[in-house]
């Protein structure tokens, strides 16, 4: 005998009423419960969860196993999860839609020296070999299935034995033991957890692709990112050819490691130094484009700010920024109105980041507040300057984190000034080779730079 339920389950926390509401007692949003049908078939499932045998033991008894982490050749991804892939790691990766999330995984499968299973469900073996063959195939090792049903997924899986297998996507799966739809919250919960039991039981690493809603959140319950050793999200303009991995959650290392690529026609290519791509040469000077050293985790690499400065045609004017936080461009053309005088009230400010990278890093503060006044003076920030500093409401030029790496990275570059705050504390200029002018206010800077 089978008993049949309804409830109502939120889409974006995983709460369960028996009523229908208007507002989740669970997270508090509106309009985001559904109704889904239960089954629940009586009789224990290969998965009913039953009590172990496991006894609390102290933490020198348990003994670590040799390798526990196993490095990819792709070296980016190892820095992004923190040295390499943990054996029995369960890792989500999101990302919009056509960003490159397949190709990844793909890649991933095809060229490691290692026995993948790659499940789609949500393309067809044609259209993988197609992509793989694209891509280049070096790993003899790779299996392909097409199937959404987890249970016969877990039994392949459990036939070849593979080292890692890529999900594409989470939201596709459905198992037997529940009867709402493939994608629904209770289905990706409900195969995410029995996707992990076998992560943990047989000690295969498992990537898992997640869709994302329209504000950019792993689609499906909340609880998911829970359960996952490691949330990783593949970003950037689809309109740019570059892709940048970020962690928001990491279990085995540090979630502020990023991983750059570039999407070519045979697939993802590394970008082993940004600053060289992302930075143009122009032989001409042009005003309102200034560079700047950030860090995306622990690595320096250069980025250029492109400003646009012009009167305002319509009453009110425009302020718009691509790749930096428009609230922050609008402090800053406060503080350069307020603190340095300059008259932007009415001229329209455009900002673009180029190549298409989103940094918030308040490190770029001064370059972009240089850019804003390279623009609007018409007058081009002399070859070979980059700037390093945060800008406070007061006009200060505020120290930034890691100034070290940032100076040898643009030292690498062949520039040779660089302008950072002034009170950074036991920093000694004189180890560097290139001069390094540090300045206490934006007046200073503008002095500096312009005269
Ligand atoms: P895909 O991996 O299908 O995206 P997702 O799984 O995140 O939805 O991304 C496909 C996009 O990448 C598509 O627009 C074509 C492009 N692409 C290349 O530019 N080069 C390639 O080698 C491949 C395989 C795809
Ligand atoms: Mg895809």
């Amino acid at each position: 005998m089978s008993k049949t339920k309804s409830a109502y389950f939120c889409q974006n926390c995983g709460h369960e009423t028996p009523k229908w509401l208007g507002k989740c007692p669970g997270c508090h949003s509106w309009n985001t419960l559904i109704e889904e049908i239960k089954i629940k078939k009586s009789g224990s499932t290969p998965f009913s969860r039953k009590a172990t045998d496991a006894k609390p033991k102290s933490l020198e008894d348990i003994h670590q196993k040799d390798n526990p982490k196993f490095s990819l050749a792709d070296t980016e991804f190892n820095r992004v999860l923190g040295g390499g892939v943990v054996q029995g790691g369960l890792v989500l990766i999101g990302g919009d839609p056509g960003i490159g999330k397949s190709t990844l995984m793909l890649q991933l499968a095809v060229k490691e020296n290692l026995k993948v299973l790659y499940v789609s469900g949500e393309e067809s073996e044609q259209q993988i070999k197609m992509r793989a063959e694209r891509i280049g195939i070096d790993n003899q090792n790779c299996f392909i299935l097409t199937e959404t049903n987890l249970d016969s997924i877990l039994k392949h899986a459990s036939s070849i034995e593979p080292q890692l297998i890529v999900i594409d996507s989470i939201q596709t799966l459905h198992t037997g033991h529940i009867e709402s739809a493939p994608g629904s919250v209770s289905q990706v919960r409900e195969c995410t957890s029995q996707l992990l039991r076998l992560a943990k039981e047989k000690n295969v690493s498992i990537f898992l692709i997640g869709h994302i809603t329209k504000d950019g959140a792993i689609a499906g319950p909340k609880v998911l990112e829970h359960m996952v050793d490691a949330v990783l999200q593949f970003e950037g303009d689809r309109n740019h050819m570059y892709r940048l991995l970020r962690t928001s959650k990491n279990r085995f290392g540090s979630t502020n490691e990023i991983g750059i690529y570039e999407m070519q026609s045979n697939g993802l290519r590394i970008v082993e130094n940004p600053s060289e791509i992302l930075v143009t040469n122009n032989d001409k000077e042009l005003s309102g484009i200034s560079i700047s050293a950030t860090l995306e985790g622990l690595r320096p690499f250069l980025i250029e700010i492109q400003a646009l400065v012009s009167s305002a045609v319509y009453g009110t004017p425009q302020r718009s920024s691509t790749g930096f936080d428009s609230k922050r461009l609008n402090m800053l053309l406060a503080v350069l109105e307020k603190r340095c005088g300059f008259k932007l009230g009415a001229k329209d400010v455009f900002l673009n980041i180029a190549g298409g990278i989103k940094v918030d890093d308040p490190g770029i503060d001064l370059a972009v507040a240089m850019a804003v006044l390279s623009s609007n003076a018409n007058l081009a920030i002399p070859e070979g300057i980059a700037f390093s500093a945060e800008v406070g409401l007061s006009g200060e030029v505020r120290p930034v984190n890691r100034i070290d790496q940032r100076i040898t990275e643009v030292e690498k570059l062949g520039f040779n000034k660089i302008i950072i705050s002034n009170n950074i504390k036991g920093f000694d200029s004189k180890k560097y080779g290139i001069e390094i002018v540090q300045c206490s206010k934006i007046d200073e800077v503008v002095k500096n730079v312009f005269s």
